[in-house]
């Protein structure tokens, strides 16, 4: 980071983010990439390139676009939002074709559903994947109705890693994806967002007017460089952790896991005796961070910085609560 080539970025002149930027729109067989501070707001650019106000977008009930970005889909773009429920998470071609809905033949009653997003891996659903087949026929359904579609890849290379599918055929069917350097990747900050050029140029514009725009961002985008060149394949090693927890807490009696939704570095598990916010509070005490993400559940994320030692560690301590 501290040798990275800069310049500045919001006259387009950084080198090292444009690197960036054309290293994952590659990846992904996309014409081209846009830095950005944050998943959020690389979502938030992406659903305002999408539509316009009056518009609706059909995601997920537990997405994070829903559930964790401030309503920015209402604030920002000015439109409704259909959330069916999928599966730990995952949307089915079937719940999609019947979320949306179209102001033509409507009398006007319905908005304009105009886009709809997935999110892989699946936060809120357990840190799920989509297969390969799903994806395709949920972009299927959405193109019959005239709807773009986008892909919350916050932690897209883990589903690539844990799917064994590249970038390029996960998104084949997919308008735009949003990728998160600064989470599994272990980068410190940004994203990147990636689309065709059109979709790019309009998405500059909201960058600019939602002050993402960075000046010698380089540093920044150099980290990213460097966790595209060497933190993606170690993902596996998170995926194997994550499953040694969930079959640790499997084989206990006063916690419960479900050990099939357990596909890459998440492990969501409730406490019969204590609440998700006892449970984490004990946690903390024994040096553990995790979050309790609802009264009953918490979630333990394993990423580059969790060694084995750790995980141990984290099975003792879930086992001494009994
Ligand atoms: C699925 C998903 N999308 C988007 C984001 C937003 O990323 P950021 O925290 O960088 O704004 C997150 C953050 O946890 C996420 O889990």
């Amino acid at each position: 980071m501290a040798n990275a080539e800069v310049g500045d970025d919001v006259l387009g002149d950084d080198p090292t983010v444009q690197r960036l930027e054309s290293m994952i729109a590659e990846m992904c067989g996309k014409e081209a990439g846009l830095f950005v501070p944050s998943g959020t707001m690389s979502n938030a650019v992406a659903l305002k390139t999408h539509t316009v106000p009056g518009d609706e977008i059909v995601t997920e009930r537990y997405s994070h676009i829903y559930l964790y970005e401030g309503g920015g889909y209402a604030a920002l773009c000015g439109s409704s939002i259909a959330l069916p429920e999928g599966v730990n998470g995952l949307l089915t071609p079937e719940l999609v074709q019947h979320a949306i809905r179209k102001q033509s033949g409507s009398q006007s009653h319905y908005p304009d559903g105009s886009l709809v997003c997935v999110e892989n891996t699946a936060n809120r659903g357990g840190g799920t994947c989509y297969e390969q087949d799903v994806l395709d026929a949920i972009a299927e359904v959405s193109k019959a109705k005239n709807c773009s579609t986008h892909i919350d890849g916050a932690r897209i290379f883990n589903a690539s890693v844990a799917t064994n599918t590249s970038l390029t055929r996960m998104t084949q069917n997919y308008d735009s994806v949003s990728i998160c350097l600064s989470k599994g990747l272990g980068a410190p900050v940004g994203s990147v967002l990636v689309g065709s050029e059109e979709f790019i140029e309009q998405a500059h514009r909201w960058r600019k007017m939602f002050g993402g725009g960075m000046r010698q961002s380089g540093i920044l985008a150099a980290a990213g460089i460097y966790a595209l060149e060497n933190n993606i394949q170690r993902m596996e090693e998170d995926h194997r952790r994550a499953k040694t927890i969930a079959q640790a807490i499997d084989e206990m009696d006063h916690v419960s896991v479900d050990a099939d939704a357990v596909q890459t570095n998440m492990v969501y598990f409730s406490a019969n005796d204590y609440s998700a916010s006892e449970v984490s509070q004990k946690m903390a005490q024994a040096g553990i961070d995790m979050f309790d993400i609802s009264p009953t559940h918490c979630r333990i994320v394993t990423h580059l910085h969790i060694t084995d030692q750790d995980v141990q560690n984290v099975i003792d301590t879930l086992s001494a609560l009994g």
